[in-house]
């Protein structure tokens, strides 16, 4: 689905940008694509979505930490 209509960027490449780039916010969206900055109306489906996989990120990024931290619990016990 597009996200920005007036630069033809969906859905899936801003989640693609944000898991490959690091980006985690729209200003570094907006840095490396035109996104938002002709008409600006996509600007808020492209924060929400870049929160969302942020979110997801973070969240997979912790429980990877707490499963290497049980192993360590577990072999040191
Ligand atoms: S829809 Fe993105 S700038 Fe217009």
């Amino acid at each position: 689905m597009y996200v920005c209509l007036c630069h033809g960027i969906s859905d899936k490449k801003i989640v693609k940008l944000v898991e490959e780039s690091g980006v985690s916010d729209i200003r570094g969206i907006k840095a490396i694509t035109p996104l938002g900055s002709q008409c600006g109306k996509c600007i808020r489906q492209a924060k929400s979505i870049i929160q969302h996989v942020v979110l997801e990120r973070d969240t997979s990024q912790d429980i990877s930490v707490i499963d290497i931290t049980a192993v360590a619990l577990k072999k040191a016990s």
